[in-house]
């Protein structure tokens, strides 16, 4: 049968079962990352799981996301990392050395590949030909004890790319004019292939910008072929011996075709606070700008800074805007140094920030209040930015540049400027900022106070008697369930803390409510737990002793990381029954072991009301079976050796 780049290399790592799209199967984990703030509970994880060494060929912890240092926290959750990589032979990669997509893109990639990632952004690596999925922490810390993951075969939307791409349109526009027609919920349970002419017009940084943004169309992942374009990314990157080819065969049968004419693009430009409320730039244009950010996982590639660079040189940054500027690692810095494109920056009035996640995660560069902020990030939802009160628009590097000179939102498409840029022959590969597994000497883990126990759940109890302590709408993201700013992130290593804040974009007395009634449940609406892989989401409110969320929908991550938790994440089967249940309801769900066993369905009792409605636990058999033991790791641990 005539296969895609997707079931190749589902097939070719293949563990266990039968690559059929709805299958549950099993698959070698070629490489892991982590980043350090999902990182510190993965080694926890990775720590209880205890195995000899790692199971994966390599795995890489980076440390990009809190590399401010306003207190010891940060500082100690580092040297934990960094102890512990050295104990299992992990890669560490030292703060200021890079965002882990980008770094990870130009040093460890390898098409063929399967990449598991403690960050949403992991399909990033799908820019080279690599199945590289972002996971919850737990599943991470499981594939680099014993080197697998298990997964439902995905169904395979492939998007047919045709024509070219006009001048100083990028990439950054394909992937918002995509989250237009497909929205946020467009690729849910679908892996993304990118196929056609089209695709021979975009470089290996432009098309690992288009699978970054996967992410947000919820996909579990994003995929181009491996071909010349690769190889030649690879050459230059001194690492033609990772390179492989990989190409979709013809007449593939798709479950979905989309067919895209990169011809037909414009500038587009994704309005606050959704990355899928898409306009065209030229219907905003003119919008006051106080601040623009160049940089994250999306967008700082050294061809993307290069351009950049060449809008703004001899130029002056806007007297009414903050222009800020995260290159993606240490080596495109040390690139836009020698070939002169740093000083154009500098020059113009942009302040060069580290070589990390920085704003894109609140950490630093909030704008004022009220002000609005181009981005070229890949998400803008309220508040992420540091400031509440803000307008995030996300951008491409092209409009964020010529906007920024300007002081108003502006479309690139009139530079009379040459965009295209040569690369280097040899890009800079220095590997001083990494630490190497035979590099260390460290004998002991370092725990510093920060770094707490995470908690662990009993088994699931046939029966559930508890008060519904919160209900919520739809497209409740991670950031909401267990927001993440520059105050937090220190605490990502201590859930108690963390659990202060918990729903506090929402109401202010969540953790107070379940103390309150020991635990409770809570009711979401549509696509619950949408946005980024954070595991905290479901470990704080596991804490808190949640028992369930019953949901009118899940987004993947999320829903694994409640199952891997040992919260029950249900689903409603009629909208009027979530309609109709109230906060402070008591519920009463029983059977639960028999039913899940039996049938899926679980009939639960509105006390409080007096009715009884039908909800669904969508998951497989594997799914249970961790349920029942309370979380992953209890499940793990009364595993027979040998089990996947
Ligand atoms: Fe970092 Fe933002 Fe990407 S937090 S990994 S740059 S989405």
């Amino acid at each position: 049968m005539n296969k895609s780049i997707t079931y190749k290399i589902l097939e070719k790592n293949l563990v266990k079962g039968t690559v059929k799209q709805g299958q549950e199967i099993t698959v070698k984990v070629n490489q892991t990352l982590t980043q350090d703030s999902t990182g510190t509970m993965v080694y926890l994880q990775l720590e209880a799981l205890s195995p000899n060494k790692i199971a994966t060929d390599f795995s890489v912890a980076y440390i990009d996301h809190n590399t401010l240092q306003t207190g010891f926290e940060n500082a100690d959750d580092h040297e934990f990392i960094k102890t512990i990589c050295a104990k299992y032979g992990v890669i560490y990669s030292k703060a200021g050395n890079g965002i882990c997509h980008q770094l990870n893109l130009e040093r460890f990639s390898k098409p063929n590949t399967i990449l598991l990632g403690s960050d949403s952004h992991t399909p990033t690596g799908g820019g080279v030909g690599a199945i590289a999925i972002g996971a919850g922490g737990l599943d991470v810390a499981v594939a680099m004890a014993k080197g697998t993951y298990t997964l439902i075969v995905p169904k395979v939307l492939n998007i047919n790319l045709s024509g070219k791409l006009n001048k100083w349109i990028s990439a950054k526009d394909v992937i918002l004019y995509i989250l237009k027609i497909l929205t946020v919920k467009g690729g849910v349970g679908y892996v993304i292939e990118y196929t056609g002419s089209g695709v021979k017009e975009l470089s290996v940084t432009d098309r690992a910008t288009i699978t970054n943004m996967g992410a947000e169309l919820g996909a579990t992942t994003s995929i181009f072929p491996s071909d010349e374009i690769t190889k030649d990314y690879f050459v230059r990157q001194g690492r033609e011996h990772d390179f492989s080819m990989l190409v979709e065969d013809e007449n593939v049968l798709y479950d979905k075709t989309l067919d895209i004419n990169l011809s037909n693009i414009t500038p587009q430009v994704a309005k606050p606070h959704s990355p899928d409320n898409i306009d065209d730039v030229k219907s905003i244009e003119g919008l006051k700008v106080d601040q623009v950010a160049i940089g994250s996982c999306t967008n700082s590639s050294y061809t993307d800074l290069m351009k950049v660079a060449r809008i703004l040189k001899g130029k002056k940054v806007h007297p009414d805007v903050s222009l800020v500027i995260s290159p993606g690692s240490s080596n495109v810095i040390s690139m836009l140094i020698k070939n002169g494109a740093l000083n154009e920056l500098i020059n113009s009035g942009a302040r060069i920030l580290e070589s990390a996640c920085g704003p894109c995660i609140g950490m630093g560069q909030a704008p004022k209040t009220n002000a609005i902020s181009l981005r070229t990030f890949n998400r803008n939802f309220e508040g992420r930015c540091g400031t509440k009160k803000a307008g995030v628009y996300l951008v491409s590097p092209e409009t964020a540049a010529i906007s920024a000179i300007k002081g108003i939102l502006t479309s690139p498409k009139n530079l009379d400027t040459d965009p295209n840029i040569s690369l280097p022959e040899k890009f800079d590969v220095s590997d001083s900022f990494f630490i190497f597994p035979n590099q260390t000497k460290y004998k002991k883990i370092f725990m510093g106070p920060n770094i707490k126990p995470f908690p662990l759940k009993e088994k699931l109890q046939n029966s559930i008697d508890k008060k519904i302590v919160l209900k919520t709408g739809d497209n409740i993201t991670t950031d909401d369930i267990m927001p993440s700013n520059a105050k937090l992130l220190p605490f990502r290593s201590n859930v108690p803390e963390l659990s202060k804040y918990c729903f506090k974009t929402i109401i202010d007395d969540f953790n107070v409510r379940c103390e309150k009634n020991n635990g409770g449940i809570i009711i979401g609406g549509d696509n619950y737990g949408q946005g980024s892989s954070r595991e905290h989401a479901a470990l704080v409110p596991l804490y808190l002793k949640i028992e369930a969320v019953i949901a009118l929908s899940f987004a993947r991550i999320h829903k694994a990381n409640l199952i891997n938790s040992g919260i029950l994440p249900l689903v409603f089967l009629s909208k009027d029954d979530y309609l109709k249940i109230n906060e402070n309801d008591d519920i009463k769900i029983e059977n639960i072991i028999n039913d899940l066993n039996s049938s899926s369905k679980i009939t639960i009792t509105n006390l409080t009301q007096n009715y009884k409605f039908d909800v669904l636990f969508d998951g497989s058999k594997r799914d249970k079976e961790i349920l029942f033991e309370g979380g992953y790791i209890n499940y793990l641990k009364n595993m027979k050796e040998g089990e996947n």
